[in-house]
């Protein structure tokens, strides 16, 4: 099986990672899956944060009170990811940003798996069905590697 680069992983200049092909496949797969989300609008942002304070009713405290406007931005970020599957570096030097930002919010790098997690049974409940188990664990590990790259990157700050 030849080996393939993950959209979210980044190949810098002479690392040897840049020689790999980027998996395309895994593109179509993880778009594909976002699609069926995507397709309730702002459910996603809206299930996962209903989760969020249900199971971490502490931190609703660090998020402004309008939901609405937060949705729209969490999806607008993912959004964003998904369209630059292609373009690693774009999404390195977004997610960066994004990463610092949230450390100035008082994220923790700890935060990130259950944001993993409770995304993912957003994911299952809005998509049922047609949402395979396999398709959830790969976008699964392309949000712990956004997430990786976002914790990186608020270490230097
Ligand atoms: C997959 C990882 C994540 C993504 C894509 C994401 C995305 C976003 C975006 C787009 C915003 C809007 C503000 C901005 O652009 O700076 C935001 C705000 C925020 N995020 Fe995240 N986030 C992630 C993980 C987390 C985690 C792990 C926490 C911890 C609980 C968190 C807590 C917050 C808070 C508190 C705000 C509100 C900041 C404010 O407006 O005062 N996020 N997030």
């Amino acid at each position: 099986m030849a080996v393939k680069r993950h959209p979210v992983a980044v190949a810098i200049a002479g690392d040897p990672l840049s020689r790999v092909p980027l998996d395309t496949e895994l593109v179509e797969r993880l778009r594909g899956t976002y699609e069926i989300v995507r397709g309730h609008d702002l459910r996603l942002a809206e299930v996962f944060y209903a989760r969020l304070f249900s199971v971490a009713p502490h931190l609703r405290a660090m998020f402004p009170s309008d939901l609405k406007a937060q949705s729209a931005k969490l999806i607008a970020a993912l959004d964003a990811v998904v369209r630059n599957f292609q373009d690693p570096h774009a999404n390195i030097a977004a997610l960066s940003d994004l990463g610092r930002r949230h450390a100035g919010y008082g994220v923790k790098p700890e935060h990130y798996q259950i944001v993993i997690d409770l995304l993912i049974e957003s994911m299952r409940e809005i998509g049922g069905a047609a949402i395979p188990e396999s398709r959830l664990s790969e976008w699964r590990s392309a949000l712990r590697l956004i997430s990786d790259q976002m914790i990186a990157a608020a270490s230097t700050r």
